[in-house]
């Protein structure tokens, strides 16, 4: 067979995606607007409750993020993008420090269709020593010359997306029948980041991914979708595929690995992947909202009981945080803490 693309890019059989996806009765979407209303409503929190248990995924509208933030940062993307590899590649990551430019990352393996500029929220994130060593290590943005503004439309966007990030929290912990800043104390220094993902079209969609089949492994995924589309999530209850319908200025949610752990499992995080196209080219912004770099993960007391056991091991995430350092970015596999 005569192949168009690096073989690097070519999933296995099983893994292709199929050439049509429907989007029909896909993840639910759900009005933030009640936010705006004190107390929070029970039938928000029910909802939300309802989308995590079955899909782990919900899309929000009347979210309350300034849409102007969104089309500066969209805006820089386009202009980075655009760029030649030269003057890209002067802004690329490095052994030393994860942020800033790459075009080349595998997912289980296989090689991603995408090229992305990650950020964090604050401009330098300090990953304290070792046990037994001082050495401390700072972790920093690293920002083009172009486009000018870059650096102020990812910072001003990041904050808004945090605010979203923070209510989406609370609802999550009141579906739980948490208090609703149960999980905030989590989160107080975070090591969140952003990534801006531009999927240029693919000559052979039928072969390669965006980006690989996989779960987010942090807290919570706050996700902007431009309009073509191409996001895939697996449905637990029938094992399918169902692509998420693009809703203009919406925001896509998912649930990470660590509700999964906190929630000893009321909530999984879901397989996604991202499906790409020979005609137009894709771009999204994932907001990974995760816990301070010294959070031992485990099941909230809350969630267990005698015949509910914890079914996690409890882990450090700054362990995993710092190995995101390393080049080989080894991913949390909660299966391997299972108790
Ligand atoms: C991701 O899951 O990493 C990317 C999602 C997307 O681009 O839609
Ligand atoms: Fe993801």
């Amino acid at each position: 067979m005569a192949c168009e693309v690096d073989t690097a890019f070519i999933q296995a059989p099983e893994h292709r995606p199929k050439p049509q996806i429907s989007d029909a009765g896909g993840i639910p979407t759900i009005d933030l607007s009640p936010l705006n209303n004190h107390p929070i409503s029970p039938d928000l929190v029910a909802e939300v409750g309802a989308a995590c248990r079955e899909w782990g995924f919900f899309q929000v509208i009347n979210h309350g993020v300034p849409v102007e933030l969104r089309r500066d940062v969209e805006a820089a993307a386009r202009e980075f993008f655009g760029q030649s590899a030269e003057e890209k590649g002067k802004v690329r990551r490095d052994e030393a420090n994860p942020l800033g430019y790459y075009d080349t990352e595998n997912t289980k393996n296989v090689r991603d269709w995408k090229e992305v500029f990650d950020f964090i929220v604050k401009d330098v994130v300090v990953i304290p020593a070792e046990a037994g060593s001082d050495e401390v290590q700072e972790i920093r943005n690293r920002w083009p010359e172009y486009p000018p503004g870059m650096s102020d439309a990812c910072k001003a966007y990041a904050r808004g997306v945090e605010k979203l990030a923070f209510k989406l929290l609370e609802l999550i912990a009141l579906s739980l029948g948490l208090a609703g800043d149960r999980l905030n104390g989590f989160f107080s220094n975070q090591t969140s980041f952003l990534r801006l993902n531009h999927y240029p079209p693919c000559p052979t969609p039928h072969l390669a991914l965006g980006v690989g089949r996989h779960k987010d492994a942090g807290g919570l995924t706050v996700l902007a979708q431009d309009h073509v589309g191409g996001l895939d999530v697996k449905k637990k209850s029938d094992g399918e595929w169902y692509r998420v319908k693009p809703i203009p200025d919406s925001y896509i949610i998912n649930v990470g690995d660590l509700v999964q752990v906190w929630s000893n499992e009321r909530y999984e995080s879901a397989e996604h992947r991202v499906s790409v196209n020979s005609k137009r080219e894709r771009f999204s912004i994932p907001f990974f909202f995760n816990p301070a770099h010294y959070t031992i993960v485990a099941p909230l007391e809350e969630m267990t009981s005698e015949e509910n056991p914890p079914k996690y091991k409890p882990f450090d995430w700054g362990d995993f945080f710092k190995t995101r350092k390393n080049s080989n970015f080894k991913k949390l596999d909660v299966e391997n803490l299972q108790i």
